[in-house]
């Protein structure tokens, strides 16, 4: 009775189904992937929220394809905070970055095109290409003293039937930004070639370093598509706004989003409410992100203080997102070593592979973890490798 590209592995694997033990069980867990920021301890000014969303003009249906005018503008002045000019008419609101992935793909692959997506990266685009009849092929990135992406591998890997390039601005979880040549070299490689560059930016606003990385957002050597939401920039994923603003050269751009009106004018699915309501979470990003970023910058340097005292493991250099990768020996696979630190320490943390880490050795673990538990999990992580 049902397509192919439904034809999904439905069994848990096996983490999760030994967190779902655990959790049956009642035995404490201490959970180092914690990455909703609602139940992360961070405050929120409930009140402004809650009449932001009570709005009376959400009362009346008025809906407009690229969403309501006074939502975008909060786009549009966003970007004007990252040094970019972007049209309000060059935004289109969806309810989450997948949201804006599917019109993306939808208007630019035909069922079996490819599209580049960066090697390790986040779990969720195989699902999303999948869905969309579309096919995913990896280009690597390299790591040496940091993370870049290496162009020449992704260039090897265009093929005839390659529609765009995804870019994750900084990635997830390698916490990396493309540097400024290369995104000189991608808008050379996707101009050449009628490629469009997809720009995930969900984690922009956090960076570590002192410079700001550029925004996709107004790049015009080459069409491109920037997302982003906040999911992430104002910590609220269960509001469901998420953005997808497109650039590139005028003819391209202007075919474009002739095409996507005509997507996002099918679905309709921004509600009224929190289109309103989005001029005030906006507003409240920058409490939000010194929060947050206040916790990662403890988390961090209490790994790193942890590191300090043994061998084993090391991290591998960040620049900005709320996540850290360790360098653990790969005396068996991530999987086997992180159900083991479950089982026998109760910490829960992320193998290497759930992102397609090239090898074994890798484990992931959120910045934003409470501090209190991010401290004691390290500890016992760290306590496996003593002798
Ligand atoms: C790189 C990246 N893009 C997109 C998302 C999802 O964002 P949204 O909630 O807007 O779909 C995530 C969530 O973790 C992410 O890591």
């Amino acid at each position: 009775m049902f397509a192919d590209r439904t034809n999904w592995k439905f069994d848990e694997n096996r983490l999760s189904e030994a967190l779902a033990r655990r959790r049956r069980a009642g035995q404490p867990i201490l959970d180092l992937t914690a990455s909703n920021p609602t139940t992360c301890g961070f405050q929120y000014h409930a009140g402004a929220m809650l009449r932001a969303l009570s709005n009376p003009k959400a009362l009346v249906y008025d809906p407009d394809p690229r969403g309501l005018v006074p939502a975008r503008r909060a786009v549009v002045d966003y970007y004007a905070g990252h040094n970019a000019r972007v049209g309000v008419d060059d935004i289109f609101l969806t309810t989450s970055t997948s949201e804006a992935y599917s019109y993306a793909f939808r208007i630019l692959c035909n069922p079996g095109d490819e599209i580049l997506i960066p090697e390790p990266s986040y779990p969720l685009f195989a699902f999303l290409a999948g869905i969309q009849d579309v096919k995913l092929v990896p280009y690597p990135l390299i790591y040496d003293h940091g993370w870049q992406m290496d162009l020449h591998s992704l260039e090897r890997a265009i093929t005839g039937r390659t529609r765009a390039v995804i870019v994750v601005h900084p990635n997830n979880p390698t916490g990396h930004f493309a540097t400024h040549s290369q995104i000189a070299g991608l808008n050379q490689i996707c101009a050449a070639r009628e490629l469009a560059i997809i720009a995930d930016e969900v984690f922009l606003d956090f960076a570590l370093t002192e410079t700001a990385a550029p925004t996709f957002a107004a790049n015009d050597a080459a069409l491109t598509f920037t997302m982003s939401g906040i999911s992430k920039i104002c910590g609220l994923p269960q509001m469901k706004v998420a953005w997808l603003v497109t650039s590139g050269p005028r003819e391209l751009k202007a075919q474009a989003v002739e095409r996507l009106e005509i997507i996002a004018d099918t679905y309709l699915s921004m509600n009224a409410p929190v289109q309103y309501a989005l001029p005030t979470f906006m507003d409240q990003r920058h409490e939000f992100q010194s929060q947050l970023m206040a916790r990662v910058r403890k988390n961090l340097s209490e790994l790193d203080r942890q590191l300090g005292s043994q061998r084993a493991c090391t991290r591998l250099e960040v620049e900005a997102g709320w996540y850290a990768v360790l360098r653990i020996p790969a005396t068996r696979s991530d999987e086997d070593f992180a159900l083991f630190l479950l089982d026998s320490e109760g910490v829960y943390t992320h193998p290497g592979h759930f992102y397609d880490f090239s090898a074994d050795g890798f484990l992931v673990v959120s910045l934003i973890t409470p501090a209190e538990d991010f401290a004691e999990g390290i500890g016992l992580l760290l306590s496996t490798f003593d002798d």
